[in-house]
């Protein structure tokens, strides 16, 4: 080979090889070059019209573009899955309908108590809602769950444990009361009460419970009740803390 070819020859190999010369400085390439023998040794930095950038063993500026190319695999970006999240501590009310004098109080506290004493076949009821729930939540559940007993926290459960639910439409507000004709107005006429929540054996699972699943709404209203079969005493008792008793789970 004369001596005039073989330079033009290493002139072609240089400019097809090293196509990133009109974008990066001399200085950048080089510590790019350093960078890819030190990672991938045997390749060069290659930055290419066509998109390909990075280190290569062999030229890839001929390539088809990379935007239009079907020969380069395009990963499909999966769908991050679904976070839940969970509102605690819900107002909530008992309702005693022991007698007619207490048949329309209002009793907000932060605990639900289930009771149906010895001999009796009624039983208290709650009404509970959990407010602020974003648009777009989905999944909504009515979970529970129990921690050691101390100062705020107590779930005690005595009889069978068996109690029951239905999701009110909607919640009084305002001058409203919650009690157990004020509660009227928001019962679906057609949802009966279901027996969905056991406590049986309560409270020695600890850990997290998953009820029933309710209709996301901004606001989630449940009315709450013992069962009342029997003669034994059925009376379900918890506080609502962040770590004790009713909350809502909810993906977004
Ligand atoms: C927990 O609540 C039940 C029902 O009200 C009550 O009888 C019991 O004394 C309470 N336990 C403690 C440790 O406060």
């Amino acid at each position: 080979m004369s001596a005039k070819l073989y330079a033009f020859t290493t002139f072609l190999a240089l400019t097809s090889a090293l196509p990133s010369t009109l974008r990066s400085t001399l200085s950048e390439r080089r510590a790019q070059n350093t960078e890819c023998w030190q990672t991938n040794p045997g390749t060069q930095f290659y930055r290419c019209a066509n998109g390909y950038v990075g280190c290569f063993a062999t030229d890839p500026c001929a390539l088809p573009p990379l935007a239009s190319s079907t020969t380069i695999p395009t990963s499909t970006p999966t769908p991050e899955p679904p976070k839940v999240y969970e509102i605690t501590k819900p107002r909530s009310f008992n309702i005693y309908v022991l007698s007619e004098a207490q048949h329309n109080v209002q009793d907000q506290v932060p605990h639900v108590d289930l009771n149906k004493p010895e001999g009796s076949r009624t039983t208290t009821t709650n009404a509970m809602v959990f407010d602020n729930v974003p648009a777009g939540a989905k999944n909504c559940q009515l979970k529970w769950r129990s921690t050691a007993p101390n100062d705020e926290n107590n779930f005690t459960v005595s009889g069978n444990g068996q109690a029951w639910h239905r999701q009110l439409l909607g919640f009084p507000s305002g001058n409203e009361i919650v009690s157990y004709d004020g509660l009227k107005k928001y019962q679906d006429p057609n949802a009966e009460f279901s027996p969905s929540l056991d406590f049986t054996g309560w409270p020695e699972l600890p850990g997290d419970h998953t009820g029933p699943t309710l209709n996301c709404a901004e606001q989630v209203a449940v009315e709450l009740k013992g069962s009342d079969e029997g003669d034994q005493v059925n009376r379900v008792f918890m506080t609502l803390t962040e770590t004790n008793g009713f909350y809502l789970s909810y993906e977004l």
